[in-house]
């Protein structure tokens, strides 16, 4: 169970904020138990020293409020950053470029942002200004940063056009996959509008009101908040390798998982006997019993019960292992209105460079949840990862443990 204080990026970013101001901020921050503060890099260092021993984590504005700084300047304050404490970047995109077209320019500049941070273990939430953009825009700014890398895609500076809102807050949601998280910023100042952004999809807040927002309102004991339920998810690993490239994606989309608190059921097909659907219909005049009797029915009853499916398997010939089709087609006999899943996720490495080569599997793969009606909630794909062991230090780890820890 996540507090509400734990939502709070506890910001001060006016321009007349001096070190005394950052120092009452932390001092706050830590009373109040917030998840970070929030500043501009100048005061890094103050907040590094106020903030020593305890657990608030320092975010750092750079390129801040207009983000038209040269991308070399934005690197180099990710990088003065993260050296000097830093754990959390929040970068301006260049929302004007972006507004002319010049989406390869957007690209380049969070990328370059996002990988100086990951040199440094730091995560890049990079501020849209929503407020200045068309939901297609908005669209196609969650889109480059999520491929860039970021791991947050951020409403507003709160000095340009318009803060937060519900909308753009959904619309964010909505155009990244859950691996990427969202931070709700600008005009928030109460409760009532913190809680309605998090109902809208936000992990995070940005406020420099938290401690009005986190106040025990008058008859409540407290505010613990539970946004998200604990998901029950059937994993199916379709590898005939256990130890293989695709048993580290899943182990590492399991770990996160289970580190949020879902409850996790893998299995790995190829260990399972599951004969191919011979057309029989006898599901069809027997409420979707299937008339073959194998190791299909330790997978069935998941479906009635479990929230999200995981389809985990290398690319075969520009599709799913045979082991994992196998269990597709006998999947013929379901019973979609009963059924519990509704979302599904694909994680597949595959030994080619060339990032197309999924993209027939990935096809199939939606064609088919869309069929069931599964809401797709994430793709992961792996290049480059012929030989097992390959995968390893595979940016793909690292979002497909994000991806389960943000279900
Ligand atoms: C029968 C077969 C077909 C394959 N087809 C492709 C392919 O079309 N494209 C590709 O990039 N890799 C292909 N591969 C390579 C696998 O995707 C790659 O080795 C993957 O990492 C295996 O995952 P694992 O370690 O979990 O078994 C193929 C491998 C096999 C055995």
């Amino acid at each position: 169970m996540k507090a509400l204080e734990k939502y709070i990026d506890h910001t001060l970013l006016k321009p007349a904020a001096g070190i005394a101001d950052i120092e009452k901020l932390c001092s706050e921050a830590k009373e109040y138990g917030f998840y970070s503060v929030c500043v501009n890099s100048r005061f890094v260092p103050v907040a590094k020293k106020e903030l020593e021993g305890s657990d608030v984590k320092i975010a750092a504005v750079v390129g801040f409020p207009l983000g038209a700084m040269s991308t070399e300047a934005k690197v180099f304050e990710t990088v003065y950053s993260c050296e000097n404490g830093a754990e959390e970047i929040d970068m301006v995109m260049e929302y004007g470029l972006l507004k002319e077209g010049h989406k390869q320019a957007v690209f380049d500049d969070i990328k370059a942002v996002c990988d100086a941070a990951a040199e440094h273990g730091a995560n890049v939430k990079v501020i849209l200004e929503t407020g200045a953009l068309t939901d297609g825009e908005i669209v196609d700014a969650c889109k480059l940063s999520e491929e860039a890398g970021a791991a947050f895609v951020k409403t507003s500076t709160g000095f340009g056009e318009g803060g937060a809102t519900v909308h753009a807050v959904e619309l964010m949601r909505e155009s990244v996959s859950p691996a990427v998280q969202v931070k709700a910023s600008g005009g928030i100042r109460d409760r009532e509008t913190a809680l309605a952004m998090i109902k809208a999809g936000a992990d995070r807040i940005g406020a420099s009101a938290g401690i009005e927002i986190c106040k025990v309102p008058e008859g409540e004991e407290s505010i613990p908040f539970e946004p998200k339920a604990p998901k029950s998810i059937l994993v199916l690993n379709g590898s005939p390798k256990m130890s293989g490239n695709t048993a580290a994606l899943t182990d590492a989309f399991c770990r996160g998982a289970q580190e949020a608190g879902h409850t996790v059921h893998v299995f790995n097909v190829a260990n399972l006997s599951v004969h191919p659907c011979t057309d029989c219909r006898y599901c069809f005049e027997h409420s979707g019993e299937c008339a073959i009797h194998d190791d299909m029915q330790q997978i069935m009853p998941h479906l009635y019960t479990d929230d999200v499916i995981v389809f985990a398997t290398p690319v075969y010939f520009y599709g799913f292992t045979a082991q994992i089709k196998t269990v597709l087609d006998r999947m013929i006999c379901m019973q979609t209105s009963k059924m519990t899943v509704k979302g599904s996720i694909l994680l597949s490495p595959y030994g080619d460079t060339d990032k197309t080569v999924p993209k027939p599997m990935i096809d199939m793969y939606k064609a088919f949840t869309g069929y069931v009606g599964w809401k797709n909630l994430g793709i992961i794909t792996a290049h480059g990862c012929m030989d097992p062991g390959d995968i390893a230090g595979h940016k793909a780890l690292e979002q497909a443990e994000a991806l389960g820890k943000n279900l």
